[in-house]
């Protein structure tokens, strides 16, 4: 991606009855790499800003290391401090809760989030078939599954109508070649005329004939500049979902290290491991990455909190704690954590505020006499 000029207006986005000026969300990033200062400065500039909760509550004051079950009541109670801290930075924008379907408290997250007043919860690494079930009191919040291809939707949507007379609010579709952290395996991305925009054709497709409402699809993946969203909205999107481009900003909510790593990285340290959630996920190489390609049981730690519902660490001890490793690379371990990125890595040029960023990403296009397009410098 990346080569193409500018040559589209943004559109707002709406998912439900939220608007955000920019039809840009902020990829959640686990463990607290996308917490409330991201989140919030991405609402404020008009994107969508989410909040990661995968192991929240891990270094906060409510988890007593000792006693893993404080866990659970931990990310609970980090998830209400981190959405107040975030609304506090931006009162009116649009503010996201990430959940993954595969964390064993999935369920009364998603009753916090939305209890606690997300606008939006989008999920991953995973189906949320009963998501709907758990914001039933708070029809505002807007829902917003992760999918991989076509079958996936109609899977999700025909459950969401027959059980809940329901629709997802929006649909990410994870490019599964490009994008950063957890994807689901995409054998068929290479062969010819199988890829993100024939995902998004047949999903348009599909959802005109079957369903005949307009669900906005937010493609999640690869996208680093203005001319990649272009090109997204070309073949069909709605919005884009980025999340390696804001690791390096300003309020990102990493160690200083985690983000200075990102800033060296080029496009051939991005490997691909195993993960305990039985998924391929796309990081930096380290000695941690090359510890478990090459022994996993060579890597020390142990299940710290009972996480995940299926983990191939705790009940078989191969991988490794995937908690244990984000948040120790996200606090600034880069060498023994797992540093989640995609293949847009080397696009990261320089620290930015967020606010800088947004207005790079969604500057105006102006036609030149030439008929170039340049950017204009108001939106
Ligand atoms: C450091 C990092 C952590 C991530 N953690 C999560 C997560 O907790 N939940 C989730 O659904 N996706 C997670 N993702 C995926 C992002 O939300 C987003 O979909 C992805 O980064 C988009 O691809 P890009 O990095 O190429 O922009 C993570 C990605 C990164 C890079």
């Amino acid at each position: 991606m990346s080569n193409s000029v500018i040559t589209s207006i943004l559109h707002p986005l709406r998912i439900g009855k939220h608007i955000a000026q920019y039809p840009i969300v902020q990829g959640a990033m686990a463990v607290r790499v996308s917490g409330a200062n991201l989140a919030g400065a991405v609402a404020n500039a008009g994107g969508v800003g989410v909040i990661a909760t995968l192991g929240i509550g891990l270094d906060s004051p409510y988890f007593d290391k000792r006693k893993r079950k404080s866990f659970f009541t931990a990310n609970k109670l980090a998830l209400i401090d981190e959405l107040k801290k975030a609304r506090n930075i931006s009162p009116d924008g649009v503010i996201g809760v990430n959940i993954l379907v595969a964390t064993k408290d999935y369920a009364a997250l998603a009753q916090t989030a939305a209890a606690q007043g997300a606008n939006i919860i989008i999920t991953g690494a995973g189906l949320p078939l009963s998501l709907p079930e758990y914001t039933v009191d708070y029809p505002d919040v807007a829902l917003v599954p992760t999918v991989a291809n076509v079958d996936s939707a109609q899977f999700l949507c025909q459950t969401w109508q027959s059980r809940y007379n329901r629709l997802p609010d929006a649909l990410i579709v994870e490019n599964c070649q490009m994008i950063g952290g957890h994807f689901t395996q995409c054998e068929q991305a290479d062969t010819p005329g199988f890829s993100v925009a024939t995902v998004i054709s047949q999903l348009r497709d599909y959802l005109e004939k079957h369903i005949g409402v307009m669900i906005p699809l937010i493609v999640s993946g690869g996208i680093c500049d203005r001319s990649d969203i272009d090109c997204m909205m070309q073949i069909g999107a709605n919005g884009v979902q980025m999340g390696t481009r804001f690791i390096t900003t300003l309020e990102c909510d990493a160690d200083p290290r985690y983000k200075e790593r990102h800033l060296q990285a080029h496009a051939t340290d991005v490997v691909t491991v195993p993960s305990p959630v039985g998924k391929p996920s796309r990081a930096l190489g380290n000695l941690f990455t090359e510890q478990v390609m090459t022994d996993s049981s060579t890597l020390e730690g142990r299940c710290i909190a009972n996480c995940l519902e299926v983990c191939l660490f705790r009940d078989k001890r191969k991988t490794y704690c995937l908690l244990q490793a984000l948040s120790q690379a996200a606090r600034g371990d880069v060498e023994n954590g797992l540093i989640f990125s995609g293949t847009n890595v080397s696009n990261s040029k320089r620290m930015m505020s967020v606010a800088e960023l947004m207005a790079e990403l969604t500057r105006s296009p102006n036609i030149s006499h030439e008929g170039d397009y340049k950017y204009s410098e108001v939106n």
